[in-house]
């Protein structure tokens, strides 16, 4: 609610957005994108921020890291002295937008406010990294400013959640984000298409596209071999590498006579599946498939039975026909403390803010459902139980990021001859970007000598257990991933001509 006028006469509706939008290329400002803003003041031109008692204190307290602002001062509280001294309403509109942006997460700087030529308005520009987040940093940058001149109470806290739930829907998903920050590193522009992860590199003629790591070179067909692990255990096969032994099963008996062929304990998991999903793992006998398979193979219609292969799992990263990163990954767990119960310690595991829901954060929140009661009763636990102090305590049997696992670095640890190996798979699927599950003891042991397996190959992996593991150096993934897009010398951009002047004259 905003008071149309205040105790001073001002009617604060006089301040108004008269045009507003992103200019997502290079620019009349800027090289990089901006928001522009025109706005105009009406009764308030005259007016500065140390005309109108309290504007100052209110607005601080509604965002109070404008205290850091330098602005032309060049050190903390410059900001400040300039609202105390009097500033135009647009360059107030200007440091709130960037502030809003900076609070939510975005990392912008540039600002800039200039009259209009006929002097009926001023345009305050702004950098952005997401249009949606930029914009409405305007709108609620101008709601705010309206309620600080007309007295009214205000909400810092609500104005700002309110833009950081917005943040959160357009925001990038973790993989996409970090090629985006490479390539703007690079000075390469990045051109978002949609709302979703569709993402355009550079321009004209020298313009790649990507969504999270496929890109516009990663081969249709070698992403459905990766989608079929039998095929994909095929392919490998043929060229001498070690998969684990198995076959496609659609029906129970089936499931049971592969089982008897290649010798128990064995897996089933969907022959198209992904994310850990479906997984029945070490099943000792004949019972323990068929009770698997009724409880919710079914569904799958197809199931790969396998060979249950003893190892840690472990996610090689393959770009450009080289291995770049190589992570070990651990099943989500906690460690005991002696007086806390499973629940409990879950709970504090999530708290850590890197967790979200799903893949949209670095790091996945450990779920609390029938999966984890189901892992933990096999164990003989329940979310009650008190693990002692130092006792891990696994709580999925598989170690996907999307099931609240964690990873750690094993780049320098990679055997050559496993390099070897690993560059191979990734070629004959056909990937430009693939990331290989295998199960070994060690990743610096040969893979022949421990009794490793490759045992699936990923299309358009996630990267974030490279990028931010648990444990060890975070790699440099975004840079391999445009390395390949742009290979050195590589142009990214072309030349662009602007012609500008009056309608009819030009
Ligand atoms: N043959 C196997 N032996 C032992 N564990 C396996 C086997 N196959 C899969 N797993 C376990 O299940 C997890 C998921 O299997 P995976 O084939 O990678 O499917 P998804 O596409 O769901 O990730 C693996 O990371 C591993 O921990
Ligand atoms: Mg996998």
């Amino acid at each position: 609610m905003i008071r149309e006028s205040n105790s001073s006469g001002i009617r604060v509706s006089e301040l108004e957005i008269v045009r507003l939008r992103a200019q997502r290329g290079p620019n009349y400002w800027r090289l990089a994108p901006v928001i522009a803003c025109d706005i105009r003041l009406g009764g308030l031109e005259p007016l500065t921020s140390a005309d109108l008692p309290g504007f100052t204190e209110r607005l601080l307290a509604a965002i109070p890291s404008l205290h850091g602002h330098p602005c032309s001062r060049g050190r903390a509280g410059g900001f400040v002295e300039r609202l105390k001294e009097g500033t135009g309403w647009p360059h107030v509109l200007e440091h709130v937008s960037l502030e809003l942006q900076t609070l939510v997460g975005a990392d912008v700087e540039f600002g800039r406010v200039v009259p209009s030529p006929d002097g009926a308005s001023w345009s305050v520009i702004v950098g952005y990294e997401q249009e949606e987040v930029g914009l409405e940093s305007i709108r609620r940058g101008v709601d705010l400013i309206r309620a600080c001149l007309g007295g009214e109470p205000i909400d810092g806290g609500a104005l700002l959640s309110g833009l950081r739930d917005i943040h959160d829907q357009v925001r990038l998903g973790p993989s996409t984000a970090v090629i985006v920050e490479e390539a703007r590193r690079r000075g390469i522009p990045v051109r978002r298409l949609g709302t979703g992860s569709m993402v355009q590199l550079g321009l004209g003629c020298y313009l790649r596209r990507i969504r999270a790591t496929a890109t516009d070179a990663t081969s249709i067909i070698a992403a459905d071999i990766a989608q079929d692990k039998d095929i994909t255990k095929q392919v490998l096969r043929n060229i001498g590498l070690a998969v684990p032994v198995g076959a496609v099963a659609r029906s129970v008996e089936r499931a049971i006579e592969i089982a008897g062929e290649i010798g128990y304990p064995v897996i089933l998991k969907p022959l198209a599946g992904n994310q850990g999903r479906g997984i029945s793992l070490r099943l000792d006998d004949e019972a323990a498939v068929r009770a698997a398979w009724t409880g919710g193979a079914e569904r799958y219609g197809a199931m790969v039975v396998e060979r249950h292969v003893d190892g840690r799992d472990h996610r090689v990263l393959v770009v450009n026909g080289r291995v770049v990163a190589v992570a070990e990954r651990v099943a989500a767990h906690v460690t005991g403390d002696g007086s806390r119960t499973v629940r409990e310690l879950i709970e504090e595991v999530n708290r850590d803010p890197r967790r979200g829901a799903g893949h949209a954060n670095l790091l996945t929140a450990i779920p609390v459902d029938e999966g984890t009661e189901e892992f933990l009763a096999a164990g003989g636990r329940t979310l009650e139980s008190v693990p002692a102090a130092d006792e891990r305590v696994f709580l999925r049997p598989t170690a996907n990021l999307s099931t609240g696992g964690t990873s750690i670095d094993r780049t320098d640890d990679i055997h050559p001859d496993n390099v070897t190996a690993c560059e191979m798979a990734a070629g004959v699927i056909g990937l430009d970007i693939a990331g290989l599950d295998i199960l070994t003891g060690d990743i610096s042991v040969p893979f022949k000598q421990n009794d490793a397996v490759i045992i699936e190959v990923n299309a358009v992996p996630g990267i974030r257990m490279h990028t931010h593991p648990a444990a060890g150096r975070p790699r440099n993934v975004g840079g391999a991933i445009l390395d390949m897009l742009f290979p050195d010398g590589a142009r990214a951009t072309i030349p662009v001509i602007a012609v500008t002047g009056t309608n009819g004259k030009t």
